[in-house]
């Protein structure tokens, strides 16, 4: 949620500012701005709207030869995103230079008492108390008066800053956002996200909390909470730039549907071994802890929640420990009944949403054992989780997700068979079964995807027209059914609604009439029959039904009027398979329609504000 960037070289930090700012446009892209530091002056120039604006009002100003700069793309909190709220904001005499990815929960209070100072706001934003805040505080010494600034603020906040005073220096520091840099021959690059630098250094520094950083002469300085010079060595990160790039395909997303095989076998394969066990070096529940758990709380927003979901029917299924989901922002604030016999599962692809990581640091509060399945290295949340579990789904770019999804799903399945394994609930033959089918789940990922791509494209055509389509299914495929709502409405903008199929009769099927669009999602085989009666009574009022389902159950979907048929699978294995089509249908939905399918209108891929 709001992109930062920072350069500090012996180039023109222009260019780097705009190449930085475009790979982080996924952050947030209602306004977009850069400041350089021009001998005297600090310069800034911002806009409303994407990154491409900013290009063009750059272009039709006068060249800028700095060496420093910083950016940002945002994604508006306070105030509407216009010209005057877009980041960078400078103080009132000129004198200090702000970019902010946060919220400043105490601004008002602080901006009451600046304005009694004589300070005149110009901005509805936050973040312009920061930048009257560092020139009331300035002492003459750039990092002791960020730190002393920093000292008065509440809520989130990364920040990079420019001081007139310091035309080759900038100085950033963090409190629950993220901000890494990296070192290369040209120079210093900061960014909010490693992919925004990934071109310039694979070695990578996260700052941590309260920590500051000076840049200056090519070189980095940090400064812990206290205010003492530290040394910090930097993490190498194994993706590559090309990951981080489109490889040839019209949108992210495409690219990132595509990558599906790779991501499960990725994340999955590390943790199987060579004896068909499936090992966990970064679970560090003992034995003991995992047979006296009484209960496992999945706690996650959006799409994470989805895969949660998922996790839910499995995890009960293979281990027989109660579980229950929870949404991140709604768990935060329940005082949830914990302890040292719960396990919170805490899954997100960012690390960085705030409700998620409120919600983690609540469990450890109570004592819960936490475990965090995190696709990001070293965010915030996984830096706080008892134990932590990457996927290895590499970048994901498109704001709706599709491989972190699936691959949260696949370290849910490892933990499953893994948990009912520890627990002796899983005798050998019925292991070998569950771990050869999860090992070949990429493989068949990838004939789904071959098999239904081009179907789904044609039947996409029949959803451009729609204002409203329903997704239904039962347990499993219920699960399946929120996750394939969610990809429709973000990014096509259609209204869709995901039901439990048995509940429809109970009001929606009221919503029901001649040509309303069903999508049935039957793949679970034990409630098969179920889910076509309720496939009937759609039918019966008048929609039009696309079920998705396995080949055993081809013959018996005669009611529906598209088939879609996945490749067979265990059971609780071919929610995985399902989704893929619906990925697919949302996509070439969206792009039917017309739409900004990598960013959806009002979304932003990390949410760092609650
Ligand atoms: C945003 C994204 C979703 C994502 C959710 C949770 O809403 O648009 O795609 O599922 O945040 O993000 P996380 O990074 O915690 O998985």
């Amino acid at each position: 949620m709001c992109g930062i960037v920072g350069y500090a070289g012996k180039n023109r930090a222009v260019p780097y500012l705009l190449e930085g700012l475009e790979k982080l446009e996924y952050r947030g892209y209602d306004s977009a701005g850069i400041a350089v530091n021009e001998e005297d002056v600090i310069r800034i120039m911002k806009t409303k709207g994407r990154i491409g604006n900013l290009e063009s009002l750059i272009a039709s100003q006068r060249h800028s030869d700095a060496t420093v700069g910083i950016g940002h793309t945002r994604w508006a909190t306070h105030g509407k995103p216009n010209d005057v709220n877009a980041h960078p904001h400078i103080s009132q005499s000129g004198l200090f230079c702000v970019v902010h990815n946060g919220i400043i929960e105490n601004y008002l209070q602080l901006k009451a008492q600046l304005i009694a100072d004589g300070y005149r706001f110009v901005s509805e934003t936050d973040t312009e108390v920061i930048a009257h805040l560092l020139e009331q505080n300035y002492d003459g010494n750039f990092v002791s008066t960020v730190r002393k600034t920093t000292a008065m603020l509440e809520g989130a906040f990364a920040l990079c800053i420019l001081c007139r005073d310091f035309p080759d220096s900038i100085v950033c520091t963090r409190w629950a956002s993220p901000l890494v840099m990296g070192k290369s021959d040209d120079g210093v690059f900061l960014a909010s996200d490693v992919t925004a630098i990934l071109k310039h250094t694979s070695d990578i520094y996260y700052l941590d909390g309260h920590e500051t950083a000076l840049i200056a002469d090519g070189g980095i300085t940090f400064f812990d909470k206290a205010g003492n010079a530290t040394q910090k060595a930097p993490k190498h990160i194994d993706w590559n730039v090309s990951a981080a790039q489109k490889g040839g395909y019209e949108h992210f997303m495409l690219k990132e549907i595509m990558e599906q095989p790779k991501a499960i076998q990725d994340t999955v394969s590390p943790r199987i071994d060579s004896d068909g066990r499936i090992v966990f070096e970064d679970f560090h529940l003992t034995d003991e802890e995992i047979e006296n758990l009484n209960r496992i709380v999945i706690v996650a927003c959006g799409s994470a929640f989805h895969a949660g979901e998922v996790g839910r029917y499995v995890l009960e299924k293979m281990t027989r420990i109660p579980v229950e989901t929870a949404i991140a922002s709604e768990f935060r604030y329940r005082d949830p009944v914990l302890d040292a016999h719960s396990l919170v599962i805490v899954i997100s692809q960012s690390g960085e949403t705030a409700d998620t990581l409120a919600g983690l640091r609540l469990a450890n509060e109570k004592g819960a054992k936490t475990v965090c399945i995190v696709n990001v290295v070293s965010s915030s949340i996984a830096n706080e989780g008892g134990s932590v579990v990457y996927t290895h789904a590499g970048p994901e770019i498109a704001v709706a997700t599709t491989k972190a999804y699936s691959a949260q799903v696949s370290v849910l399945y490892l933990l499953a068979g893994y948990i009912a394994d520890r627990k002796g609930l899983l005798p050998e033959e019925e292991r070998r079964t569950y771990v050869d089918a999860l090992r070949k789940l990429p493989e068949l990922i990838a004939q789904t995807l071959e098999d239904c791509g081009e179907q789904m494209q044609k039947l996409s055509e029949m959803f451009i027209p729609l204002e409203h389509a329903y997704f239904i299914g039962r347990n499993l495929d219920y699960a399946c059914a929120m996750e394939a709502s969610l990809k429709m409405k973000e990014i096509s903008y259609i209204h869709s609604e995901a039901y439990a199929a048995g509940e429809l009769k109970h009001g929606t099927i009221s919503l029901i009439e001649k040509g309303t669009l069903v999508v049935a999602l039957a793949a679970c085989s034990d409630v098969f029959g179920k889910t076509m009666s309720n496939i009937k009574e759609v039918k019966a009022r008048g929609a039009r039904v696309l079920c998705v389902s396995t080949s055993e159950n081809a013959s018996a979907m005669s009611e529906v009027d598209f088939k879609v048929i996945i490749p067979d699978t265990l059971p609780l294995f071919a929610v995985t398979l399902e989704v893929l089509p619906m990925q697919l249908l949302g996509y070439y939905t969206a792009k039917n329609r017309g739409c900004d399918i990598d960013k959806p209108r009002n979304l932003a891929k990390s949410v760092t504000v609650e």
